[in-house]
């Protein structure tokens, strides 16, 4: 890298010291002399602590959907602070929210809300297992849904090679600390396989509660379904009284309003959301039909959290929801994003760089590879080393886009025509300067 670090770096090494791997999260780690430290973001840009600044596509790997420090919602935040934010009761906020995300989803009856997409992932799994009384699901292969136990396994982070064959997946755990009597109540699908999901169905009658799925790879690229996946898990779900679970944690109020189950017409049993919902505030939620959410509660079903709903989290949803109503954000933003991903293409052409362009406009990515991909394993074949160096030679030029291709590129309200331009200018720079 080309930039200064003069004052980054003796702040990581001080994080070093007293934070694990100097993070808060394992994915930021990206090396000791490396990481980034960022102090600030405003619109589609982020400044490091020695001021350089970046356009950037990872918006906190997609929860910025209106732009960093958006000043609605910072007024939003701002102004409800003054009536306190936890108090262990519903607050008519909450009501306020919940009504409006029950007017804005499709299909969406009753839900609860959570801090982190992890907890709703969690508990909605745990619905589907109160309502169904079983214990399995099924969830696809490069699918990251979280962080708690029952789904680190055969995720985006997982080695292909140790995935066995597609007609006997192994399912994968990610890292240690997994008790092995969990890989029991997982099977692990590749995605946009519809034998593979019929046959598993039908093998295990009986013993499946849920099917887990995100919509579309918002771990791997973007990679959408094919054309009547969704539809035939959806019939498949309801044939074997399994409950369906759209993970919207990445999709959610960014494909449109409404989300996948709206963008590609099929109503899951349960979805659950975060990210975009605060634009950068930790706020998250799970639900779905009322029949199946009911059975939390009353000693049925636990669904618990000192935080869920708090102040400055419904403050920051309720600012988000109204300016997603209110102004076309998500049809503009598909523009903008097509205008992007046409440039993207043209210039990998003109390159003659074998690629796949994937995903919705408003979460997209290639990858450098002649197959076509619809799952994980097709990423087997990319040239992600190729794709480094031209990510690498974007950041020197000021564009932070992830250096992995499986993280999608996230687009949010500021990010411009303008910007847009000097991206494409810059990416064809960047492809350039690695195949020269
Ligand atoms: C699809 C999906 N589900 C769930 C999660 C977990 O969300 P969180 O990091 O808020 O716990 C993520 C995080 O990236 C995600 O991409």
């Amino acid at each position: 890298m080309s930039y200064s670090r003069d004052i980054s770096q003796p702040i990581f090494d001080r994080a070093l010291n007293v934070l694990v791997k100097g993070v808060s999260s394992n994915f930021r780690f990206l090396g000791e002399k490396e990481t980034p430290v960022i102090v600030k973001g405003k619109g589609a840009h982020v400044w490091d602590a020695d001021d350089n600044a970046f356009i950037d596509y990872r918006l906190g790997w997609g929860p910025i959907i209106l732009g960093h420090a958006d000043d609605r919602v910072n007024h939003a935040v701002a102004e409800h602070l003054e009536n306190g934010t936890t108090f262990a009761a519903t607050s008519e906020l909450e009501v306020i929210v919940a009504e409006k995300l029950v007017k804005m989803i499709p299909g969406m009856e009753k839900l609860r809300f959570t801090n982190t997409g992890t907890e709703a992932t969690m508990h909605a799994l745990r619905t589907a297992r109160g309502y169904t009384n079983k214990e399995k699901f099924i969830k696809f292969e490069g699918q990251y849904h979280g962080a708690h136990d029952y789904v680190l396994f055969s995720t985006a982070s997982s080695p292909i090679s140790a995935m066995g064959a597609r007609t006997s997946p192994i399912p994968v755990q990610v890292g240690s600390g997994i008790p092995d009597k969990i890989r029991d109540y997982v099977f692990c699908l590749p995605f946009n396989d519809f034998d593979a999901i019929e046959q598993c169905v039908k093998d295990h009658h009986g013993e499946v509660a849920a099917v887990l799925v995100e919509p579309c790879l918002g771990n791997i690229a973007g990679i959408e379904p094919k054309d009547g996946f969704l539809d035939h898990l959806r019939s498949l779900c309801s044939d074997h009284n399994i409950v369906l679970i759209f993970d919207e944690v990445k999709t959610g109020f960014r494909l449109s309003n409404g989300g996948a189950r709206d963008t590609y017409g099929v109503i899951p049993d349960i979805s659950t959301y975060a990210k975009s919902l605060g634009n950068g505030l930790p706020v998250a939620a799970f639900g779905g039909k009322a029949q199946i959410m009911d059975v939390i509660g009353g000693g049925s079903v636990t669904h618990a959290g000192t935080f869920g709903a708090n102040g400055v989290s419904m403050a920051a949803a309720n600012a988000v929801i109204d300016i997603l109503n209110e102004t076309p954000v998500l049809k503009e933003l598909a523009n903008r994003g097509l205008k992007l991903k046409n440039g993207l293409d043209q210039i990998l052409t003109d390159a003659d760089l074998p690629h796949q362009m994937c995903g919705h406009p408003n979460i997209q990515g290639f990858l450098i590879t002649e197959k076509e991909v619809h799952e994980v394993r097709d990423l087997a074949h990319s040239d992600d080393v190729l794709y480094e160096e031209i990510m690498n030679n974007m950041y020197d030029r000021g564009i932070w886009v992830e250096s992995d291709p499986r993280e999608p590129w996230f687009l949010c309200e500021a990010h411009t025509d303008d910007i847009i331009d000097k991206t494409l200018n810059i990416f064809q720079e960047s492809v350039k300067a690695a195949v020269k």
